[in-house]
């Protein structure tokens, strides 16, 4: 099943997995848009042949959702029952922290086997480098602000740029790197506004005609609105624009890495449900398979490398 936000390469992961379990005989059922499908009972069979002509396509062919019925008991009574009228001896989930939560605690409750694999784009999961979707959604992003930095430089502007990322700054990071950002406010650090102010200043001085500032959606003063307003009342110099991309960064094909990590994680995912792994997720660090307990992988936080935060900055000057 697929759940939680969707991500592109979602689809290449299923294919993966249904042609990978084909090769060990094992019976695949597709449960439709999540925990809401287990809970009633919405299973598909599916073949090699079901999951043809799907390797290019964003969105989830499963369909997906964030169950609210899930969360209680009796939801999650419901879905074992389903599970075990239909036969269904353990689950592949393609998901984020809320997917693996919710399997963390079935799986403790009435001890179905999970495995989990890591897709949201907000790459924000601990026991993989890249989840499913963040190489897509970072391009898409970066080649949305390629556009707006032309109006940017033509106008000299300042735009105020919003991309994903509920609680982790990766997105912003890698985008605001990509499309040489002026600033990358992210979730992980408060943002100082007079230290905001100083830089944009700075880069006047040195005759920045315009420049282009990252927030992240999670960060804690608030959204590319809010941020965009404060530094206006500090610094009024430039012709401030916000721009929020929203949810055209999470739709279309998947970039090649997406589908290569999508297809060997859905592939490791069967091989390790075959060799024993349990309540694990399947991620790959440094380019080798990993199986992470998915009380880790939930729990444990995925840190943003220094390193690129500091580059970021001096790159940016
Ligand atoms: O988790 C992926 C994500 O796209 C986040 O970046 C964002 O905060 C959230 O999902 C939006 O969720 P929804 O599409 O349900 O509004």
């Amino acid at each position: 099943m697929t759940s939680g936000g969707d991500a592109p390469g979602m689809n290449a992961c299923v294919r993966s997995l249904v042609r990978s379990a084909g090769s060990h005989k094992l019976l695949i059922d597709g449960i439709i848009r999540g925990y809401e499908g287990m809970i009633n009972g919405d299973f598909e069979p599916m073949s090699a042949r079901s999951v043809a002509n799907i390797i290019h396509r964003g969105g989830t062919i499963l369909k997906t959702a964030r169950s609210k019925e899930f969360r209680t008991k009796e939801g999650r009574q419901q879905a074992y029952e389903q599970l075990k009228v239909n036969h269904i001896d353990a689950v592949v989930a393609i998901g984020g922290n809320g997917t693996f939560t919710g399997a963390d605690i079935f799986t403790k409750e009435f001890g179905i086997p999970f495995i989990g694999i890591p897709g949201t784009i907000d790459n924000d999961l601990y026991g993989t480098d890249y989840t499913i979707g963040f190489d897509t959604a970072v391009n898409t992003a970066i080649e949305a602000i390629d556009r707006i930095r032309d109006t940017a430089d033509s106008h000299d502007r300042l735009f105020f740029i919003e991309v994903m990322g509920r609680d982790s700054g990766y997105i912003a990071l890698y985008t605001g790197i990509g499309v040489g950002a002026g600033n990358i406010l992210l979730p992980e650090t408060d943002t100082d506004y007079d230290e905001l102010v100083n830089v944009l200043k700075a880069g006047v001085k040195r005759k920045k005609l315009f420049n282009l500032i990252i927030v992240a959606e999670g960060n804690k003063t608030g959204g590319a609105i809010k941020i965009a307003e404060e530094v206006k009342k500090r610094f009024d110099h430039y012709e401030t624009k916000v721009t929020i991309i929203g949810h055209l960064q999470r739709g279309g094909a998947p970039t090649a890495a997406d589908r290569l990590l999508s297809s060997r994680l859905g592939y490791a995912a069967i091989e390790g449900l075959m060799n024993g792994e349990r309540n694990v997720m399947v991620g790959i660090i440094n380019q080798e398979i990993v199986y992470t307990p998915l009380k880790d992988a939930i729990t444990k936080a995925k840190k943003l490398n220094p390193d690129l935060v500091k580059m970021s900055g001096i790159l940016a000057t």
